[in-house]
């Protein structure tokens, strides 16, 4: 696997490649991501990584400096993955000067997960475009475990015209249920043990709406009282439509998902589930 921290020299590597396919990250990779690097192979003829922490996504009180960084360990996943290129800048080779000009994403930006890290997606959407410009992948995996993320880079795309296939990857799980994250990583041994509450919580709500409990308000506050009764503060639990992550329209068969976001201890865990039609059993 080749290894590059300078734009230039990744471009130049770059060169008759044919189809890029490309996986953003910011390190510190587990099954979630490698399943990722799996399914990029199927869409293209070289597959490029990124490994960058980005501080335009972290706020001031978030985990930018103790975000766990393991390159060693990262590179090792992705050569057993067969992974092509690395582009793993530094701060300085993706922003040699302080970046000025920023993608600024419509209203959802401020809402779920933005509501409660302003500027968030702002910094998430302004590197992925940067990166994508790097790169200039024909295909660019995102995990629907940040479903929010997902959907703010897909419509960007698409707004922009970027001539970028926008796949999404399923969340993987631990066999408890917890999704993998880095941030799990910020929990004790107790907190591990109470932390699949949170897609047990999340798949309750998936079982009743698909019963036909329309009654979503309820589902939401009560969900998030029994998180919080068990030693969670919860930011949000939320069942909103798929395409738009906006609050359900008609009443009928249409396509939600349920998301929340949570803090158990030091650790802020988010999760979502997919809820296909109603009525679906
Ligand atoms: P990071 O959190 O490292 O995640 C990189 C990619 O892996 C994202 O697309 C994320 O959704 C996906 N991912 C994480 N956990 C997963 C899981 N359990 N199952 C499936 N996919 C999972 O997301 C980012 O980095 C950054 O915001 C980034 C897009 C790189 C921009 O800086």
């Amino acid at each position: 696997m080749q290894i590059h921290a300078a734009i230039s020299d990744l471009r130049a590597a770059l060169q008759d490649r044919g189809r890029i396919a490309f996986v953003p990250t910011m390190g510190n990779l587990h099954a979630g991501h490698i399943a990722l690097m799996n399914e990029a192979r199927r869409h293209g003829d070289t597959v490029v990584a990124s490994i960058f922490v980005n501080r335009l996504q972290f706020g001031p009180n978030d985990d930018f400096d103790r975000y766990p960084r393991t390159f060693q360990a990262d590179c090792e996943q992705l050569i057993a993955a067969g992974v092509d290129l690395l582009f793993a800048p530094t701060e300085n080779d993706l922003y040699p000067e302080r970046q000025q000009y920023h993608v600024e994403p419509p209203d959802i930006q401020h809402q779920l997960d933005g509501e409660f890290r302003p500027g968030h997606f702002r910094g998430v959407a302004t590197v992925v475009l940067k990166l994508f410009n790097i790169v200039q992948p024909r295909t660019a995996l995102f995990g629907k475990k940040d479903y929010q993320q997902l959907m703010v880079l897909r419509n960007m795309t698409r707004q922009l015209a970027l001539p970028i296939n926008i796949v999404g990857g399923e969340t993987v799980r631990a066999d408890d249920g917890l999704a993998l994250s880095s941030r799990n990583a910020y929990l004790s041994a107790t907190q591990r043990a109470e932390a699949p509450r949170l897609y047990r919580t999340l798949s309750g709500i998936r079982q009743a709406v698909r019963a036909g409990d329309r009654d979503f308000a309820r589902l939401e506050s009560a969900a998030a009282a029994e998180l919080d009764r068990n030693g969670w503060q919860t930011d949000y639990v939320a069942i909103r439509e798929q395409s738009d992550l906006q609050r359900p329209r008609a009443p009928e068969n249409q396509a939600l998902v349920v998301l929340a976001a949570s803090r158990l201890g030091a650790a802020r865990l988010i999760d979502n589930l997919e809820i296909d039609a109603v009525n679906e059993h």
